[in-house]
């Protein structure tokens, strides 16, 4: 049975990863190692994936009850080739929305000896009463929660940030559009914190401006132009609609392309070197347009590269707590 560390759900005893719940708890030796564990799992281009053993006769269950592409198609594949059972749960066929309890699920799983939960929800702390309430030889993996975490997404945007410019210090990083209901930007910032003293630019229109109670050492800008000047890294979201409760202040998709769009000429305000990210699902044109994405400072295809890179070291790292 794996002794838990009572301070940090997330880490054994012994400092081993058990669950991945956010990054606020892990600290800038761990986060190296992670993304150091996940520059193995690159191949280069054109070249057969890489696989291992590290989880044969291990059972990892995909629980997505909202919608994924990136997120859910790659860890499906990290576990495939760590040589896992892989079991995707069909959400719309799933007993959840008949109102079973999302424990009575995990229970029923694990009385068919999952190992691990890989968990999407739209509601916050999930992950978390989960893996309070899960068996002790079971992991549970955060892959997405309400507007609060999506620890994965800010390891693989991480990794992809220090692959570009050599290191996760003194960057300078704007994150621009719909930043009050962006699980991605809370988990980058929080990263990028704990990495090293980067300047972390946001900027979002008026109703989607967040609490910075929750952005400790972020600042928050009015204009684009200004927040993108001369930085090294620029990060676009999408209007996450599915979270806004109330939509009478969406901007229309011209007003919000004009005004915090990732257009040529805004990008071409930041360093000459600076990438430009997306975590998709990308509305070409809208926050982001089609010539900066398919440009040559985008980074958003070695992004879902390295979201399986990450997701296998992340896998590999919850077996050494066993
Ligand atoms: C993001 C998410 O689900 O939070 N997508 C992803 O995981 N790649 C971002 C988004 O939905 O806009």
């Amino acid at each position: 049975m794996t002794k838990l560390n009572s301070d940090n759900l997330q880490l054994s005893a012994a400092g081993k990863l058990k669950h991945l719940l956010n990054l606020e708890g892990l600290d800038k030796n761990f986060i190296t190692r992670l993304l150091d564990n996940a520059e193995n799992y690159l191949r280069p281009k054109g070249s057969l994936p890489a696989r291992d053993y590290g989880l044969q006769g291990q059972t990892v269950a995909n629980l997505f009850f909202e919608p994924s592409t990136r997120t859910r198609a790659s860890f499906e594949l990290a576990a495939k080739r760590m040589s896992a059972d892989v079991l995707n749960l069909d959400v719309n066929m799933s007993s959840r929305i008949k109102g079973e309890s999302i424990l009575d699920t995990i229970f029923t799983l694990q009385a068919m000896q999952v190992d691990v939960f890989v968990v999407r929800d739209a509601g916050d702390g999930i992950p978390e009463f989960i893996a309070r309430n899960v068996g002790t030889h079971a992991s549970v993996l955060n892959a997405g929660e309400a507007s609060t975490s999506h620890p994965t997404q800010g390891l693989l945007d991480m990794l992809t940030i220090r692959q570009a410019k050599g290191r996760l210090d003194g960057l300078s990083v704007t994150i621009i559009g719909d930043i009050a209901h962006s699980r991605v930007a809370r988990s980058l910032s929080h990263g990028l914190r704990i990495m090293g003293n980067n300047d972390i630019r946001l900027v979002a229109p008026g109703g989607m401006a967040p609490d910075m109670a929750l952005y400790p050492g972020a600042s928050l800008y009015e204009d684009a132009d200004t927040a993108v000047k001369d930085a090294d890294v620029l990060v676009a979201l999408r209007i996450q609609r599915e979270r806004i409760e109330d939509p009478s202040g969406i901007p229309t998709e011209a007003e919000y392309n004009q005004r915090y769009g990732l257009t040529t000429d805004r990008v071409a305000l930041a360093k000459p070197d600076a990438i430009v990210m997306h975590p998709g699902p990308m509305n070409r044109d809208v926050e982001i347009s089609g010539k900066v994405a398919d440009g040559p400072q985008s980074v958003v295809r070695q992004q879902v590269t390295n979201g399986l890179a990450v997701r296998m070291a992340v896998l590999s790292a919850v077996m050494e707590s066993r």
